[in-house]
């Protein structure tokens, strides 16, 4: 087939056999943030460029090189000199949000998470794409480390619901602007002995936030970057006191992790603590979720001074994690009845019998390809209905019809009029409950 447009380098379609995995991992993401007080928060798919610039800031590899830009056919956006961007994360918008409608004045801590699509231009390969989903959650008003601990304890335990093993939490403490006042420095003193090594962005680094030459992708900047100064020998006294408490509840919470000083993220709003839950069996993009605090964060974007925290996972990477260790995704449904009708009138039938069973919650196709009754049969086995029922002139006649177990051939009558509903329900579901058994 040749053909004329092919989806955009990077992104992905998701056929109908992919998507019930995802399914799976929504529902589980959903009923898990439930579970700890989250509710949904649904924001722009785009933003005010200035809103990611002024967020995950100026001198990130996301902002610099990665960003998409939205052109828009009627410039009513003409006195903003940036335009607007799709998101190339969740937490920017969601602060924005939060802010805009006021969340701040409800209960403390107000605790949100989103299911959304992503957008950075980055250079695609396993387990990195132009466009990608992130299930994110995000709290808003504590400062204790038990809301870091917390939400850690979400991120593992959705990861443990999901059946995923394997997969190592490292922590860090990147400190608040007191401390990092005396780190950059330090940083800088470092790099500017190495400046004439450093690619040119970084070159540009220096100046701006010399702890985003730190996650440079360069090999040659990630080499030099190795031996770096690192903020843990740098953090003030509360700040250390800060993460002494989070390792702390982690332990009690049962949940094991490794510090990792060179973790320092590559989004700009972040204070004291960071952490990343990395894979050990999908390849070079192994971070499957990422987080920490950014204390600073809702103030910079003309919020009340507010502590905040959060994490995002990336569910490409979750589902590859899923699939690369054979766990368990929800059964596809399937459909319950196809109704095969041979003739006019009995067509009719199997319109209206299909209507009252819809009604009732049903899943039930008949013919729409005008085909025979044995290509209906045919069509019926490839879809994989539960159970099949043939309308034809007897039938009609006699009002009712074999309902035949797709499975087993079991054929069972039924009557169109006399406790149609009911007695088809309890067939279905009498056949999942003896299904179910068989699989024990
Ligand atoms: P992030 O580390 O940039 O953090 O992204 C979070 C997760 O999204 C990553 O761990 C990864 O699983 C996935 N991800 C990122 N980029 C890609 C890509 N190009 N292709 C596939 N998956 C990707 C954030 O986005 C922060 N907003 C997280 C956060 C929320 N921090 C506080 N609250």
């Amino acid at each position: 087939m040749d053909l004329i447009v092919k989806r955009p380098y990077g992104t992905r379609d998701m056929v109908p056999a992919q998507a019930y995995k995802w399914h799976t991992v929504e529902k589980l993401a959903m009923e898990t943030a439930e579970q700890y007080g989250f509710k949904e928060i649904r924001f722009p798919t785009f933003e005010e460029t200035k809103l990611f610039k002024r967020s995950v800031g100026d001198a990130t590899d996301v902002v610099q090189k990665e960003m998409y830009g939205v052109f828009a056919q009627s410039t009513e956006n003409g006195k903003d000199e940036d335009g607007f961007t799709l998101r190339p994360e969740g937490t920017a918008g969601t602060v924005r949000a939060v802010l805009e409608n006021g969340l701040l004045n409800e209960a403390m801590p107000q605790k949100v998470y989103y299911i959304i699509s992503c957008f950075r231009h980055e250079r695609p390969q396993a387990g990195r794409l132009r466009e990608f989903h992130q299930f994110g959650a995000e709290m808003f008003g504590s400062d204790s480390p038990a809301a870091d601990a917390e939400l850690i304890a979400m991120a593992k335990g959705f990861m443990d619901r999901l059946g995923i093993s394997g997969v190592e939490l490292f922590i860090n403490s990147i400190g608040c602007p007191v401390c990092r006042k005396q780190y950059h420095a330090a940083l800088k003193a470092y790099f500017e002995e190495r400046k004439d090594n450093l690619c040119d962005t970084c070159k540009g680094r220096l100046d701006k936030n010399p702890m985003r030459i730190l996650d440079c992708k360069s090999p040659v900047c990630s080499g030099i970057a190795k031996d770096a100064p690192v903020i843990l020998d740098f953090l003030c006294d509360e700040c250390r006191e800060h993460f002494e408490k989070l390792k702390e509840n982690l332990s009690v919470m049962g949940i094991e992790y490794s510090v990792n000083p060179k973790i320092v993220r590559g989004l700009d709003y972040y204070t004291k603590t960071v952490f990343e839950f990395v894979a050990s069996d999908i390849g070079a993009q192994s971070t499957i979720c990422g987080g920490g605090r950014y204390d600073g964060l809702v103030e910079q974007l003309g919020g009340p001074k507010t502590p905040a925290l959060g994490f995002a996972m990336g569910l490409e990477r979750l589902i590859m994690t899923m699939e690369n260790q054979g766990c368990d995704f929800i059964p596809e449904k399937k459909c319950d009845l196809y109704i095969a009708s041979m003739g006019e009138a009995a067509a009719k039938k199997a319109l209206s019998l299909a209507k009252e069973l819809r009604d009732e919650g049903f899943w039930v196709e008949y013919d729409l390809m005008g085909r025979g009754l044995k290509a209906q049969m045919k069509y019926a086995d490839k879809i994989g209905a539960a159970f099949s029922m043939v309308i034809g002139d007897n039938e009609l006649e006699n009002n009712g019809a074999n309902l035949k177990n797709m499975r087993t051939g079991e054929q069972i009558p039924l009557r169109f009029d006399d406790g149609f509903i009911e007695n088809f329900s309890n067939i279905v579901v009498g056949d999942m409950f003896s299904d179910t058994m068989n699989n024990i």
